[in-house]
C-alpha cells in the first residue's frame, strides 16, 4: 500500500463487509446497524471472552452468559462461584475474575453504564489497550485503532512489513491507524478481523478472493503467506505432577477450590501436588491410590504432565455427586476427571 491509498482501500473492505460480514451473536450486522447500536454490555462481554479465544469457542458461551445474565448489573449480582463455574473451559481464568470486578465497577460506581472512551475504559479491570479500543470503536463509534493479531496480519501484509512481531507492534499499530476512519470505525475494525480470520489466515491466504489485494504490498512481492514474521519463540517446559480423586461409596467427590491468585484461579479442581520440575506425591488423605492414567495438557507458558491417581475411600469434606459438575471445571481438571471416570468405569470386554 503507498501513502494515500488508504481511504480507497479502506472503502474497498467495508463494502466487502457489507456484504460478507460473518453473524456473530454479540454483533448488529452491517444490514441492522443503522440506527441500531450494539448493546455494550455484549461488546463488552464478547471481547473479553475472544481474548486468547476463537469466535467458535466463545459462542455458546456468550449465549449462556446472557441468557443467564442478561444486563450488566444481573452479572455484577451473580455468585463469584456460578461465573467461574460458567466460565470453566474458556481458558485464561483470571479473565473471569476481571469480568466480575469490571461488571461490580459498571454497576455499583458508574450506574450500569459502560464509559464511552477508550480512554475511560481502559482504566477498568481487565480490560487492556486493544479491548478498551475494540468496545469504544465498536459499541460507542469512536475511531479507536484496534490492533488484535489478526488485524497485525493484514497490516503487515498490506504493507510487507519485514521486521518480525512482538518488534514490530509499534509499526503495525501506526499502519493499522492510517487505515482507521472516521466513518464506522468498529465495522472497519471487524472487517479487519474477519478478512484476518476468513481469507488473510495465518497460512494460505485466499488472495484471490481479498477486497483489498490491489493495494497488497506482500502479494505484490509475493510474501503474503511469510508474513507477518516472528521472532523466535523460546520453548516450552514441561512440567510434572500429582493430581488425586478420592470417591466414597456414595460417589461423593474431594474438590478443592484453588486459591485466587495464579494459574486456575478461584477454579475448582482436584487436590495435587506443585506443578514442577520435581514434585513430591502428596496424597490429601491416607487411601489405597490407584495410578489410573497421564494426563497431558498445555497452558501458555509450559507443558503439564499430570500423573492421576485415584481411590475408593471415606473422608470428610467431601462434595456430594449431586453438587458437583464436571462441566464447571477448568480444561485440565476435566481432563483428570475423565481419566478417572474411564479407569473406574466397567470396561468392555
Ligand atoms: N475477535 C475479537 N473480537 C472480534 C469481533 N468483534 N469480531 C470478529 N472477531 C473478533
Amino acid at each position: 500500500m503507498r501513502y494515500g491509498e488508504e481511504s480507497a482501500a479502506g472503502a474497498a473492505l467495508i463494502a466487502w463487509y457489507d456484504r460478507a460480514a460473518r453473524v456473530m451473536p454479540w454483533r448488529v450486522g452491517p444490514a441492522e446497524r443503522a440506527g441500531t447500536r450494539p448493546d455494550p454490555y455484549h461488546v463488552w462481554l464478547s471481547e473479553v471472552m475472544l481474548q486468547q479465544t476463537t469466535v467458535a469457542a466463545v459462542r455458546d458461551y456468550f449465549r449462556r452468559f446472557t441468557a443467564r445474565w442478561p444486563t450488566v448489573g444481573d452479572l455484577a449480582a451473580a455468585e463469584d462461584a456460578a461465573v467461574m463455574a460458567e466460565w470453566a473451559g474458556l481458558g485464561y481464568y483470571a479473565r473471569a475474575r476481571n469480568l466480575l470486578k469490571c461488571a461490580r465497577v459498571v454497576a455499583q460506581d458508574l450506574g450500569g453504564r459502560f464509559p464511552g472512551t477508550a480512554a475511560e475504559l481502559r482504566t477498568l479491570p481487565g480490560i487492556g489497550p486493544y479491548t478498551a479500543a475494540a468496545i469504544a470503536a465498536i459499541a460507542f463509534d469512536e475511531p479507536a485503532v484496534v490492533v488484535d493479531g489478526n488485524v497485525e496480519r493484514v497490516v503487515a501484509r498490506l504493507w510487507a512489513v519485514e521486521a518480525p512481531l512482538p518488534g514490530a507492534k509499534a509499526e503495525l499499530t501506526e499502519l493499522a491507524g492510517r487505515l482507521t476512519p472516521a466513518v464506522r470505525p468498529g465495522d472497519h475494525a471487524q472487517a479487519m478481523m474477519d478478512l484476518g480470520a476468513t481469507i488473510c489466515t495465518p497460512r494460505g491466504p485466499v488472495c484471490a478472493l481479498c477486497p483489498v489485494s490491489d493495494w497488497c504490498a506482500a502479494r505484490a512481492q509475493g510474501i503474503a503467506a511469510e508474513l507477518p514474521r516472528k521472532a523466535p519463540k523460546p520453548e516450552k517446559p514441561t512440567r510434572l505432577g500429582f493430581a488425586y480423586v478420592a470417591l466414597d461409596a456414595a460417589g461423593d467427590v474431594l474438590l478443592e477450590r484453588r486459591p485466587e491468585k495464579g494459574l486456575l484461579g478461584g477454579m475448582i479442581g482436584f487436590p495435587g501436588s506443585e506443578w514442577s520440575a520435581e514434585p513430591a506425591p502428596c496424597p490429601p488423605l491416607a487411601a489405597d491410590w490407584q495410578e489410573v492414567h497421564t494426563v497431558r495438557h498445555t497452558f501458555t507458558h509450559f507443558h503439564l504432565t499430570l500423573r492421576v491417581f485415584v481411590a475408593r475411600t471415606e473422608g470428610e469434606g467431601f462434595t456430594p455427586r449431586a453438587a458437583f459438575s464436571p462441566a464447571a471445571l477448568p480444561t485440565v481438571m476435566r481432563k483428570v476427571w475423565d481419566a478417572a471416570q474411564s479407569a473406574l468405569s466397567p470396561q468392555p470386554e
